[in-house]
């Protein structure tokens, strides 16, 4: 670590002329004054961007967001279920609410902007450390120190150990380059985590291997925790042109609408007129591997599935906040009509 430390002049230099040539420096995000006028938008590409692909959220979330609500005000006077309807498909939803509860908060208490500090950033509704340390480099252009994966990948493979938060915190503090240089570098670091120290690390186009204690040793792959299966049987019961939909309160998705899950109890062992199987289909989301199996049921016969999930019907052409598992669930509708 002494080592880096000492050199790290030569390792800016590395990094920051690879950044130059070989860097993202077009991201919409990496263009911004960053004089905190536009805090705001940094702090949208960096909340989308911490468990979603980069090319998903620049191709459909990042402007689309952007021109529905352009500033934290326009956010706070939505309601949550809009909110919840432009990250639909995002994927880890609390990131929409949190979004939506902290420009509430910065209205009252930060005169609808983003406060320019560390404490009352982290002070906010989904904002960790990670997150308040991006908004004051990229957005207000302060010296700040801070690390996500990717950024924790590189410096930890650069001195090749395993550390802890507050020790990978010292690191990247010790590490950090002259005021004008941080953005760049911070961004730098990002885009080397994310296109040459992947996973398995493509050591020979790294500018900074000579600086690395890791460069071209083999690597270790943790392999992933496997996904927790999960089964489900989802109803879909129409009315007319409108169907039922229930208003999820699990954490997962909470704020969106879920088609009602039928007990297996609740489902005939052979397939009877009433409770036609429309399809069965995969579907990965967050720690679980979901098998759905989706029934089409009669009105008459969903009673009590429909009182016991408290179900509303919502008219297909305006439907409101769904998941992805629940969209997949109507294309076997749409695909089968009975
Ligand atoms: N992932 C997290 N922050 C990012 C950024 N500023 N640019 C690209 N990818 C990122």
């Amino acid at each position: 670590m002494a080592n880096v430390v000492a050199n790290k002049p030569t390792l800016h230099k590395a990094l920051l002329s690879w950044y130059a040539s070989h860097g993202r420096q077009s991201l919409p995000w990496r263009n911004l004054p960053r004089d905190g006028s536009c805090a705001y938008e940094i702090y949208i590409s960096e909340i989308m961007l911490q468990q979603t692909q980069l090319s998903r959220v620049l191709e459909s979330y990042y402007f689309p967001f952007l021109t529905r609500f352009p500033a934290l005000s326009a956010l706070a006077e939505s309601s949550e279920q809009e909110v919840l309807h432009l990250w639909q498909g995002l994927g880890y939803y609390s990131r929409a609410r949190n979004l939506h509860a902290c420009a509430k908060l910065c209205v009252k208490q930060h005169n609808a902007k983003l406060p320019d500090d560390l404490q009352s950033l982290q002070a906010l509704p989904g904002i960790g450390a990670y997150t308040a340390g991006a908004i004051m480099c990229f957005g207000f252009g302060r010296v700040a120190h801070f690390a996500d994966s990717n950024i924790a990948r590189v410096l930890q493979r650069l001195i090749a150990k395993d550390l802890t938060q507050s020790q990978l915190l010292a690191l990247a503090e010790s590490l950090l380059p002259q005021a004008d240089k941080v953005f760049d570098y911070h961004q730098a670091l990002i885009d080397l985590g994310a296109l040459i120290c992947t996973k398995s690390p493509k050591c020979a186009s790294c500018p900074i291997a000579s600086h690395c204690a890791s460069a071209f040793k083999p690597i270790t792959i943790k392999p992933k925790a496997p996904k927790i299966p999960l089964t489900l049987h989802l109803a879909i019961c129409q009315k007319l042109d409108s169907i039922a939909l229930c208003k999820s309160s699990e954490n997962l998705y909470k704020g969106l609408y879920n088609l009602p899950i039928i007990a297996k109890a609740q489902i005939p062992q052979s397939p009877l007129p009433t409770h036609y199987l429309l399809g069965s289909f995969a579907h990965s989301y967050t720690k679980y591997a979901i098998t759905a199996h989706v029934y089409k049921l009669q009105l008459a016969n969903a009673a009590s599935i429909l009182a016991e999930s408290g179900a509303e019907f919502f008219a297909l052409d305006s439907l409101p906040p769904i998941a992805n598992l629940t969209k997949k669930a109507l294309a076997l509708l749409e695909n089968r009509k009975i």
